[in-house]
């Protein structure tokens, strides 16, 4: 199963398996992090934002609109970076195995 590698606020470290076409929301709210989830995925509320690593930015398919509008909105009150996206629109793949990211602040 892929395993995803996870830094918290707190500088914690955390490896999760992941199963292939799970979202990665769940999996990082399921699996002790801070990560809440609040909408269910469904990309309104912002408490699913994470830092993907430099590397793996390009493996990732593009975000949507309605992510990168999520984001925009978000960075009012949280760091928004170049890397930042939307867990809930990340489903894990195979080609995913080793993806590093940081949750971001809490909203
Ligand atoms: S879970 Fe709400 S935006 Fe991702």
């Amino acid at each position: 199963m892929p395993q995803i590698f996870v830094t918290q606020q707190d500088g914690q470290t955390l490896t999760l398996d992941v199963a292939a076409g799970a979202r990665l929301m769940e999996a990082l709210r399921d699996g002790g992090t801070t990560v809440e989830g609040t909408c269910g995925g469904a990309c309104s509320c912002g408490s699913c934002h994470v830092y993907v690593d430099a590397q793996w930015l390009s493996k990732l398919d593009a975000a949507a609109d309605d992510e990168s509008e999520m984001i925009e909105a978000i960075g009012d009150v949280v760091e928004v970076r170049p890397s930042s996206r939307l867990a809930c629109q990340i489903h894990m793949s195979d080609a995913l195995d080793g993806l590093s990211l940081t949750i971001a602040e809490a909203i």
